[in-house]
Formats: C-alpha cells, sequence, structure tokens
C-alpha cells in the first residue's frame, strides 16, 4: 500500500472505524485481533500507570482516537496531556468530534509539536522504513520514557493465510530481526505475540471466542512465530 491509498483507506473508514472493531459482539477473527490488542495495551499501561502521573503521552496513528479515549476511560485523573496523530484528515476530524477532553489534542502527522514524551503509544501502524520509524520514536521520547508498539510477522499464519500476495507483507520481518533493531535504542520490558490465526474457526463465533483464548495462551511461547502480531513494552535506553 502506498501512502496516499492507506490515506484514502483510513479516509473512508473514519465514520466507521471503531464500530466496525471494537464495539459489539466479537464476531470475526478480526474484531478478536484488536480487541485482544487492545487488552494488551492495556494491561502493559497498567504496569506502569504509577509512573504516569501528569504524564504526556504521544499516539502514533490514532485512527479515530479510539485508545486514547478507552486510557481516559480507565485511568481519568492521571495522565497530563495526550496528543494523537495521524496520516488520515478524516480521522483526525473524527476523533476531534468524538472526544471530550481538554487534555487531548489531534494533529495530522509532522505538525505536533515537537515536545518530547513521557509514554509513545504506536499499535496497528504499518512501517515501510522500520529503523527510521523506531530512531524518530526514540527523539520523541524523554530520558526513560516507555514505548508501547507492536509489529507484524512474516512467518505468521495469518501472513501466509489471509494476507497471501498482498504486497505490503513484503516488508514485514521475522520478530528476531524486529527486536535486533529495537534493541539499539529500546530496553524490552515485556513482549507478547497474539493473534493465531485458524482457518474456519470464525465460521463459528460463540465457539471461536471460548477457543481462541485457549489456543493464544497455549501457543504463544513455543509458536510464536506463526502469530500474526507482538505486542512490546519498551523503555528507552539511557
Ligand atoms: C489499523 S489503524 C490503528 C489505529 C489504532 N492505533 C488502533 O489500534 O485501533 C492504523 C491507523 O494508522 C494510521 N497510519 C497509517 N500509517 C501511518 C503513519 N505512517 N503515521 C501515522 N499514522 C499512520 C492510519 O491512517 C490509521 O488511522
Amino acid at each position: 500500500m502506498t501512502e496516499e491509498s492507506t490515506i484514502n483507506y483510513y479516509n473512508q473508514e473514519s465514520s466507521q472505524y471503531s464500530r466496525k472493531r471494537y464495539e459489539g459482539k466479537t464476531e470475526s477473527y478480526f474484531q478478536f485481533l484488536f480487541r485482544y490488542r487492545q487488552n494488551l495495551f492495556l494491561n502493559f499501561v497498567d504496569r506502569i500507570a504509577s509512573n504516569m502521573k501528569n504524564a504526556s503521552v504521544l499516539e502514533i496513528g490514532c485512527a479515530d482516537g479510539v485508545l486514547i479515549k478507552s486510557l481516559l476511560e480507565r485511568w481519568p485523573n492521571v495522565f497530563g496531556s495526550l496528543i494523537g496523530v495521524d496520516i488520515s484528515p478524516m480521522m483526525i476530524e473524527e476523533a476531534i468530534r468524538t472526544t471530550k477532553d481538554s487534555r487531548v489534542k489531534y494533529f495530522l502527522r509532522g505538525v505536533e509539536p515537537g515536545e518530547k514524551n513521557d509514554l509513545v503509544i504506536e499499535l496497528g501502524v504499518h512501517s515501510q522504513n522500520f529503523d527510521a520509524e523506531i530512531n524518530s520514536v526514540s527523539e520523541k521520547l524523554k530520558e526513560s520514557g516507555y514505548f508501547i508498539y507492536c509489529v507484524a510477522g512474516r512467518s505468521s499464519l495469518h501472513a501466509r493465510f489471509k494476507l497471501l500476495g498482498v504486497s505490503y507483507v513484503n516488508d514485514y520481518m521475522s520478530y528476531a530481526e524486529y527486536e535486533k533493531i529495537i534493541k539499539k535504542y529500546f530496553d524490552v520490558l515485556s513482549s507478547e505475540p497474539y493473534g493465531l490465526f485458524i482457518p474456519k474457526l470464525w465460521a463459528f463465533p460463540r465457539f471461536a471466542m471460548v477457543v481462541q483464548p485457549i489456543l493464544e495462551k497455549l501457543f504463544r511461547n513455543m509458536f510464536s512465530n506463526l502469530f500474526h502480531e507482538k505486542i512490546y513494552l519498551l523503555r528507552k535506553k539511557q
């Protein structure tokens, strides 16, 4: 996907982004993946919440602000300021329209204020130049600041079955390759793979809702390379 086609796609998704992915019953693997990731993300924030009093937060690829809103719902009086940036103008409009908290501001990526942050979040954002992206996040963090990030793995079942022939998969790397770059800039405090795609499982959503989380927990250590994504809790190196 070129940047232009990504912007077009997310502009079109903007009015229904959260509804399709995060609201209502979980009926598909796609919805499972987004919600499971959101849960892991909130668990990571929980681990560092005691260091987040009045913290400044930057979210890259904030879409309609769904994760920022979930942070404020869970921790209404903790964060000092929150900035969301995205490349899709219509996502930014939607985020502004639907966020009612004066501590939150949204910008198109690249025109946000340049201050350094205590926490940067970047989830579900494809990067064509991984090293440059990680380096630029490190520049946006204060000393010992935290970064919650996820990547998609080249060998996952999802990539092999669902994304067969999709061009952006060529940018995916193995988790070991990602980690080699990550560790140049960050200490890895914790990580967890998620998204074990099992063909046809979600044809039976009520069954899948029970079985998928069990499979995730059973196989995440032994077969992490088969999982679609991995989320990291990182801390900027001194
Ligand atoms: C899959 S959504 C993830 C949104 C949210 N972080 C979540 O977890 O639900 C990807 C978002 O990142 C934005 N995006 C894609 N490439 C980006 C980039 N290079 N910089 C900033 N935002 C980007 C898209 O416009 C879209 O809103």
